[in-house]
Parts: structure tokens; sequence; C-alpha cells
């Protein structure tokens, strides 16, 4: 399965990102994010699309007895390896559609932005579902349905190259999208809010939590970072396994 994080250029532009950099309090989300997490002290934690594995870190940090971090791309475990290593945390190189999600395992299943790369995110609701303790909690964070949703994943700009407005676009054609991210050609995948909201209530989750990334003020001086109060760009989503 192709992967745009084993592209070494993709894979360069990425470790400049001040979320590479500084990990996660330089993240847009992490101060919704980390208050969703349930007490992890004692507890068994899959990652899913790890990347560095900074959440793994988290999860360690917070006490839990077993972390599996799990990605496709090599590069970005040996960089989690490097990175956020810890007597706790496995790291694997494994696509989230071919992991084998064992019955009734973890007590908390996270995911940051890796769920708008999955094809059938049906299926991997099912599959969270099966491999989460009863009470487990399903947290992720993915790319929203307004964002993932035109042509090219960008705003309309003006002559002078400002961010003028957000085409939405196709919203209710699911599926395949061919951007351009850190100079790259990336394919994502849309799903709407439906196929995701209804997606968790069909396989046996009820929902906790819903929110949509806000960037708060101190962030306010990174580039790019006042666009994303313009329009949402992240879905935050706290899921339970009934
Ligand atoms: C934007 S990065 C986020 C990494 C990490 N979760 C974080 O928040 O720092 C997306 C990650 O998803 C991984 N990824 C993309 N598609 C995947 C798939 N089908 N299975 C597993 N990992 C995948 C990429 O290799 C990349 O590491």
């Amino acid at each position: 399965m192709y992967n745009e994080y084993e592209n070494e250029k993709f894979f360069q532009e990425y470790a400049k990102m001040p979320r590479s950099q500084d990990g996660l309090d330089s993240a847009g989300e992490w101060r919704q994010l980390k208050p969703l997490f349930p007490q992890l002290q004692g507890k068994k934690v899959l990652d899913l699309g790890c990347g560095y594995g900074w959440h793994c870190k988290f999860a360690a940090e917070q006490g839990a007895s077993q972390v599996l971090g799990l990605d496709l791309s090599w590069k970005m475990i040996e960089e989690a390896k490097k990175r956020n290593a810890n007597p706790q945390i496995a790291y694997r190189i494994c696509g989230i559609e071919e992991y084998e999600y064992p019955a009734n395992t973890w007590d908390c299943v996270v995911s940051n932005l890796a769920l708008h790369y999955i094809k059938n995110i049906d299926e991997v609701f099912q599959k969270v579902h099966q491999t989460l303790k009863q009470d487990g909690v399903f947290l992720f964070n993915m790319e929203h349905p307004i964002f993932t949703s035109g042509a090219g994943q960008d705003w309309v700009y003006t002559n002078e190259g400002k961010p003028q407005y957000w085409l939405l676009d196709n919203y209710f054609y699911p599926g395949e999208r061919k951007t351009h991210f850190l100079g790259c050609d990336v394919t994502k995948q849309h799903h709407t809010l439906t196929q995701i909201i209804m997606g968790l209530l069909n396989n046996g989750f009820a929902l906790a939590a819903v929110k949509e990334a806000e960037p708060p003020e101190e962030m306010m001086h990174i580039p790019g970072m006042k666009d994303e109060l313009r329009r949402p760009m992240m879905l935050l989503v706290k899921a339970i396994a009934l």
C-alpha cells in the first residue's frame, strides 16, 4: 500500500512542521484532545497511525502498562523509536487496515490525523469496537469533512495570494481526494459527518464528545494558524465501546 510518508521529500517537509519539531504542545488540537483521554494508569493503549509516537509517549507517561503504536511507514516508526522510546511502548510497521484487532484486548484506542487516509472507515470502526474491552475508549482526531470534501483541499486565494474563502464542494461524494500538501501530491479519503458519526453508532459505540479543533490564542503567532479559525480543519471524537 502506498503511503506518502515514505517519500523522502514529503518526510523531510513533515519534519519541519511545528508539531514535528516541538511535539504535542505545538499541535493545534492538543489542548482540546488531551482532556478527552481517560485515566490511563495501568491501561493498555493502541495508537493507529502513531507517526513519531507522541501520543504513545503521552500514554506511557500517564502510567499505561502497555502501548502499541502502529504505522504503515517504516520511516515514521524509525523516528518514533528514536524520539519517543519507552519500555512500555512497542512500535510496529503495520497498516491500520491490516492489524489483527484481537478481541477484547485494549482499554483505549487512539488515532490522531490518520483516519482520513482510510478508505473503509466503517470497517475500522467495527474492528476497533471488537478489539476494545467493554467501556473502552476510542479517541480520534481526523481531518474534518468540511476540510476533506473539496478538490485540492485548499483556499481560494486573492490575487495577492491571501486566503479568500474555503471551497466546500462535492460534500456528498465520499472517497478519494487528490490533494497537495507539503509540496507533494497526497491522496486522502473524504468521509461525510454522517458516515463518521453513524458509523460509530452502528458499530456499537456511544458518543461521549465531539469537538472541532479551534487553535488557542497563544498559538496565533504560528504561520497559518489564524486561518484555522475560519473553517474547521479537524474533528475530534471520543466514543465508548458498549
Ligand atoms: C499526520 S501523521 C500523524 C502521526 C501521529 N498520529 C501524530 O499525530 O503525530 C499521519 C500518519 O498516519 C500514517 N498512516 C497513513 N495511512 C496509514 C495506514 N493506512 N495505516 C497506518 N498508518 C497510516 C502515516 O504514515 C503517518 O505517520
